[in-house]
């Protein structure tokens, strides 16, 4: 069984990284066009094998997509990250040409392969994608909600003081600025977290959940990549493993939420073959007009891709 990460940058190693250790696939195959780049940080990870006490296989290529023939997941991470100063959907332009052909050479080789896309703007490179892949939406999703709802709960917990464990929360829409997360569904160990926090504090981390990532990159001068890539890991786990689990997933909405023909984050039950239930929650009003706000954004940047004419 082989799963295989294309882009070998940051998010794309460290998601090769999670999946290997955590063995429950044979082979990670990760692929970048930097000549060298993927077989150097494989082989790199294949040397923590013997001090970590693992063994699935690691290979790295350079644009040998007959390498990742008939993987079970394909994870694209290609891609420029934000550098300071930019929105996620100022990579539009670029991102989309590489997901594109990234996804198109995948799918020649593994046809039936589910694909999980990291690369930013996330809901609209999922969308892109799927127009590349011609393949089902219930099988080409979005990696984002698992990762804002870690940085909602790490926030959280580091507030309370308690375990990230404890700490269960949704967010949906894009990953973007406009992003929900839904403080009515947030509880630690079942207790509501308006018990355990005040407002004005809630609110703040609201705040700083929506940029979160803006932060890493003002610190870091580059996106971050630990959290994303373990994140991609998560969802590529659920998978092969049929677990069911329920998570925030960019997927395509077709009448859901009352959305159409838009790639969103809402909850799923994600398993063998993909996206297997989209979860309808009620929203109050005033998270409905949140959730509508999101969706006007993220739809603004698909018809930026629109207008482009790549498909
Ligand atoms: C972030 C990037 C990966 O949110 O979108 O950190």
């Amino acid at each position: 069984m082989k799963i295989t990460v294309i882009g070998a940058g940051n998010v794309g190693a460290t998601c090769a990284d999670v999946i290997a250790r955590k063995e429950f696939v044979n082979e990670v195959v990760l692929l970048d066009i930097k000549e060298g780049m993927a077989e150097g940080k494989t082989l790199d990870l294949w040397q923590t094998a013997p001090v970590d006490n693992y063994d699935t296989r690691l290979t790295g290529v350079t644009n040998d997509y007959a390498a990742t023939a008939d993987s079970e997941i394909v994870i694209i991470t290609s891609g420029l990250p934000r550098k300071p100063g930019m929105s996620r959907d100022d990579l539009i332009s670029t991102n989309a040409k590489i997901v594109k052909e990234v996804t198109g050479k995948s799918v020649k080789y593994s046809p039936n392969a589910i694909f999980i896309v990291v690369s930013n703007p996330l809901d609209v490179m999922t969308y892109t994608a799927k127009l590349a892949s011609g393949k089902d939406a219930k099988t080409v999703f979005g990696m984002a909600g698992i990762l804002d709802t870690a940085r909602f709960r790490a926030f959280i917990a580091t507030a309370l003081n308690c375990s990230p464990k404890d700490i269960q929360t949704l967010i949906l829409g894009g990953h973007g600025d406009t992003m929900v997360p839904l403080i009515r569904y947030t509880t630690v160990s079942g207790i509501p977290i308006t018990q355990l926090l005040d407002k004005d504090t809630l609110d703040a981390i609201v705040a700083r959940t929506r940029a979160g990532g803006g932060e890493l990159v003002k610190l870091m001068g580059t996106s971050a990549w630990y959290a994303p890539g373990a994140a991609a890991a998560q969802m590529a786990e659920a998978i092969i493993k049929d677990q069911n689990r329920i998570f925030p997933v960019c997927v395509e909405l077709n009448g859901e939420y009352n959305v159409h023909n838009t790639y969103l984050g809402v909850p799923v039950k994600l398993g063998k073959g993909g996206i297997k239930e989209i979860i309808e929650i009620d929203l109050n009003e005033e998270e409905r007009k949140m959730f509508d706000n999101s969706k006007d954004a993220v739809r603004g940047v698909m018809d930026v891709l629109d207008e482009m004419k790549f498909f």
